[in-house]
């Protein structure tokens, strides 16, 4: 695994932003596995910036999203289609059809799942894995006690996650209960994953996640058994974890 450490959340959206650049220049029709959440907002500003500086081409992009609340409307201003559209998407030259991101409304959500495995099938393996994580050590909407055998699946929002994001909506009554997620399995497929964090109130999960065993309880510790992971931190969320190596 290889380690940066940040001083702060710009630096760590550089650094981010810099491995993925990195990703389509070498490989311009690659898959990018995309996060949604506060940490990589940083990182899509800056690949923004370089795309409008001209030295970025998505034409030949596809992404996959990790996944999207159960109930929101894509242009519903909480939805995960929605941040892509308005942080990402909207601003560079990736051609819609090239976008993936789980299907929150649709009726049968076990064969929207089904669907969305056959798109990543299809369009994958994903090259490089933009990943976030929870309070809780939760990659995707892998909630802790989530088996890692899973593709993508419907989940239970854990409470902690549902406070956590009340911080979005107008009450916590509005947050949803439900998600899809790429599975732990999915995520693990990747060629190359990328974990961002930024901030104290990660320091304990990232501590846990790379020092502790490997379970379910904290499902980014399956990243200690993937080959080629990067993690890009400040130091806010990585002193813990430098204090121990
Ligand atoms: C988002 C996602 C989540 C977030 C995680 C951290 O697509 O899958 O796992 O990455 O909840 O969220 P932030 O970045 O808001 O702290």
């Amino acid at each position: 695994m290889r380690i940066y450490v940040t001083q702060d959340y710009n630096a760590m959206s550089r650094k981010a932003a810099d491995i993925l650049t990195a990703q389509v220049v070498l490989k311009p029709d690659a898959v990018l596995g995309l996060a949604t959440g506060s940490t990589p907002v940083g990182t899509y500003k800056e690949l923004v910036a370089r795309y409008q500086d001209g030295d970025l081409d998505f034409a030949q992009i596809q992404s996959v999203n990790l996944d999207e609340y159960v109930g929101l409307a894509p242009y519903h201003d909480q939805s995960y289609r929605y941040f892509m559209q308005t942080n990402f998407f909207d601003f560079i030259n990736i051609h819609a059809e090239n976008t993936h991101v789980p299907n929150g409304q649709a009726t049968d959500l076990r064969a929207e799942c089904q669907r969305y495995n056959e798109v990543i099938r299809q369009a994958g393996p994903v090259d490089l894995q933009l990943l976030g994580m929870g309070r809780n050590g939760h990659i995707g909407f892998n909630e802790p006690g989530d088996c890692f055998q899973l593709e993508t699946h419907v989940v239970d929002l854990a409470p902690s996650t549902i406070e956590a994001n009340a911080r979005f909506f107008a009450s916590p009554d509005e947050v949803p209960r439900q998600a899809l997620t790429m599975g732990i399995k999915t995520i693990m497929s990747a060629r190359r994953i990328l974990l961002a964090v930024s901030g104290e109130d990660k320091a304990q999960a990232v501590h846990d996640a790379f020092t502790g065993p490997v379970t379910p309880q904290v499902p980014a510790s399956i990243l200690q058994l993937h080959p080629d992971v990067i993690l890009v931190g400040d130091e806010a969320a990585m002193h813990l974890l430098v204090q121990e190596t």
